[in-house]
């Protein structure tokens, strides 16, 4: 009998020391995701999908606790937030910065704290001493090896969207006059993505020979209102001179659509309206010829990855300066082969 109890004794402490060493086992790694706005539409099917992405690489010995904050377009919210990131040891930083005019005092901070950053969506370009952004890669990415930019070159999307008008019949010169007749409306101002989209989608007309007139260029910041209201006010002022409509992004698009209806006018007859993302309603407006094309500004692709940097800062591993997502052209075309 004591015999027994021995055993038995021996038994139940191994089985303890084993559920132990388990729960010892389980390494938990704090992520600090700071959005530039909640409310965009592209940037929330991003944030979903981080961290849906992040949920199927745990393991019953490794968790990622995330926390995601809101810098509610505001780049001094934003940078309380990273401080706070600080001061909770997050493991590693996912930023989707404000104001990329602000990377270099943020990254600083981050990096003083030994804090792996990968940035997304809103790319920090090099400046010159007077501030002027230049075309070339980012200092404070090359300088620091823990740093990374992972995003979409939105060079592409703009070039694709003026591919689109190009290679369409009558390459958007709708009433025959030699000339494309356009109305631009950009996002933020002071984001890569909105000076290159909106510089690219004309250079690829002009490009490809064709003579170009910028009817109206306005600024709708991402916003489907915006850019209803804008769309609106510029058919109000041009009417029928206008042949094609760029948007920056397709929030803007969406709302561009409700403007072309309202003032009687058919898309893919008398005007073509172009946005970037691919969001699931634009694709559908494209399917049924509301809208004549998006470009898929990949948030699978694009969140992915920069899961898989988060990974691999985490673990220690190096890791490249910039990581791309390619973008796709979305025209009906395209949509119909799916
Ligand atoms: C762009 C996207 C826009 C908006 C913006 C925010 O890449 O096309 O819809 O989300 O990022 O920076």
């Amino acid at each position: 009998m004591k015999k027994f109890l021995a055993i038995l004794l021996a038994a139940l402490m191994m089985m303890s020391m084993i559920s132990f060493a388990g729960a010892e086992g389980v390494k938990t790694y704090k992520v600090g995701v700071a959005i530039y706005q909640f409310t965009d539409n592209f940037m929330t099917l991003y944030r979903n999908e981080i961290e849906a992405y992040f949920k199927t690489l745990e393991t019953d010995s490794v968790k990622y606790q995330l926390t995601f904050v809101d810098g509610k377009n505001d780049m001094a919210e934003q940078t309380n937030q990273i401080r706070n990131f600080i001061t909770q040891n997050m493991d590693v930083i996912i930023l989707n910065l404000v104001q990329t005019s602000s990377a270099d005092a943020i990254i600083d901070e981050i990096v003083a704290a030994d804090i792996p950053l990968v940035l997304i969506n809103r790319e920090p370009l090099a400046y010159d001493a007077d501030g002027n952004t230049l075309d070339e890669a980012y200092e404070g990415i090359l300088n620091n090896p823990k740093v990374c930019y992972v995003g979409a070159d939105a060079r592409q999307s703009g070039t694709f969207q003026g591919e689109m008008v190009a290679e369409l019949e009558n390459h958007g010169d709708i009433n025959g006059d030699g000339k494309i007749s356009y109305i631009m409306i950009e996002g933020d101002p002071e984001n890569i993505d909105a000076q290159y989209r909106t510089q690219y989608s004309v250079k690829a007309l002009t490009d490809a020979g064709y003579e170009v007139n910028c009817l109206d260029d306005q600024v709708g910041n991402w916003d489907q209102t915006k850019g209803q209201e804008l769309c609106a006010n510029a058919l109000t002022s041009y009417g029928y001179d206008v042949e094609v409509v760029f948007c920056n992004n397709d929030a803007m698009a969406l709302g561009a659509v409700t403007a072309i209806t309202t003032a009687g006018r058919v898309v893919g007859e008398d005007i073509y309206l172009l946005g970037v993302d691919a969001l699931e309603e634009a694709v559908e407006y494209v399917k049924t010829g509301e809208m004549t094309g998006t470009v898929l500004n990949d948030h699978i692709g694009q969140s992915h990855k920069a899961v898989d940097v988060a990974v691999k800062l985490l673990n220690g591993e190096e890791i490249d300066n910039y990581y791309w997502v390619d973008d796709v052209q979305v025209n009906k075309a395209y949509v119909d082969s799916l």
